[in-house]
């Protein structure tokens, strides 16, 4: 599995899992989603993205329930509400996501938006569960460049580690600034609706490309973003057949004809926009 290389050095797998929407309903639902999150660690997708804010908690126990003994085999994300990005309230926020999740620490945890806590309050409430060992490295999500260069002036602001933003092959707009601004400072971007929420998984032109490998749309769509440097992908699957898919996806080779037909089906936007946040 290619790895990405968090600006203090440590690798981390390039593919995970997401979990939005994971542990929304029924006990049946939730034995199955923990089953996926499950087959996902046996299929090698060993980082798993979370946060306090899906189903209200629900997401992480599933997670929880799931890593039950197999804790050291993943690479843990999780995020912060910004309302609870306070310099007490994030300490707290992070001691009830470690409960629901069921373990001591949390690898990677961000803020998941930016709100109106100041940025020097959350960074000083993060250091300080780093120090105390309850997260292993902290970041952001949804930060565009000025956000991330405000976040950098910071004292220990240039102990973030990634940056969660919407990327996808049909969601190019990082691409004019925020992708070559983290580049430059060495900084992982994490891709979230890698497959637009499902629907590139549908999209004619990626299906053209992927019949010529013997694969999906979705897998087209994964192995364009794990071509990116430093960009780290989490699609989130709950039924089988997309999770192996998904997995498999890493082994796909896209060629330069592939890439070029990439560009033209779904060309990036000529000029800066807003960053797309769902
Ligand atoms: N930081 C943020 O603000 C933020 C925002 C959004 C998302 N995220 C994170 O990013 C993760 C991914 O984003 P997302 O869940 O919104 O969307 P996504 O990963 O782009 O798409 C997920 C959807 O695609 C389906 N799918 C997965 N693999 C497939 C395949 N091989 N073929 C066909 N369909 C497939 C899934 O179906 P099944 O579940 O039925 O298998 C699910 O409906 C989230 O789960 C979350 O962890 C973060």
């Amino acid at each position: 599995m290619k790895t990405v290389a968090l600006p203090g050095g440590e690798r981390v797998p390039a593919l995970g899992l997401g979990s939005w929407r994971m542990g929304e309903s029924s006990a049946r639902t939730r034995a199955d989603e923990v089953a996926a999150v499950r087959r996902a660690l046996d299929l090698g997708l060993a980082l798993v993205d979370t946060a306090e804010m899906y189903a209200d908690g629900g997401a992480e126990r599933v997670i929880g329930e799931a890593l039950e003994g197999r804790r050291e085999e993943v690479f843990l994300v999780s995020k912060v509400y910004p309302h609870n990005a306070g310099r007490r309230a994030a300490v707290a926020a992070c001691e009830r996501s470690l409960e629901r999740l069921r373990t001591d620490r949390i690898d990677l945890y961000l803020l998941h938006w930016r709100g109106t806590v100041p940025l020097a309050e959350t960074v000083e409430a993060f250091e300080r569960l780093r120090a105390g060992g309850k997260i292993r490295h902290w970041g952001v999500s949804n930060f565009d460049v000025e956000d991330l260069d405000e976040l950098w002036a910071l004292p220990h602001g240039a102990r973030c580690a990634a940056n969660q933003v919407y990327y996808s092959a049909s969601q190019r707009g990082v691409e004019a600034a925020l992708v070559p601004r983290q580049r430059g400072r060495g900084l992982p971007l994490m891709a979230y609706c890698p497959l637009d929420e499902g629907a590139l998984a549908r999209h004619a032109g990626l299906a053209a490309i992927g019949r010529r490998h013997g694969a999906s749309a979705a897998q087209v769509a994964i192995a364009w973003l794990l071509t990116r440097p430093d960009v780290i992908v989490i699609p989130k699957a709950s039924r089988a057949e997309h999770l192996q898919q998904n997995r498999t996806a890493a082994d796909l080779e896209l060629t330069p004809a592939d890439l070029a037909e990439i560009d033209r089906l779904l060309p990036p936007p000529k000029r800066r926009g807003p960053i797309k946040v769902v």
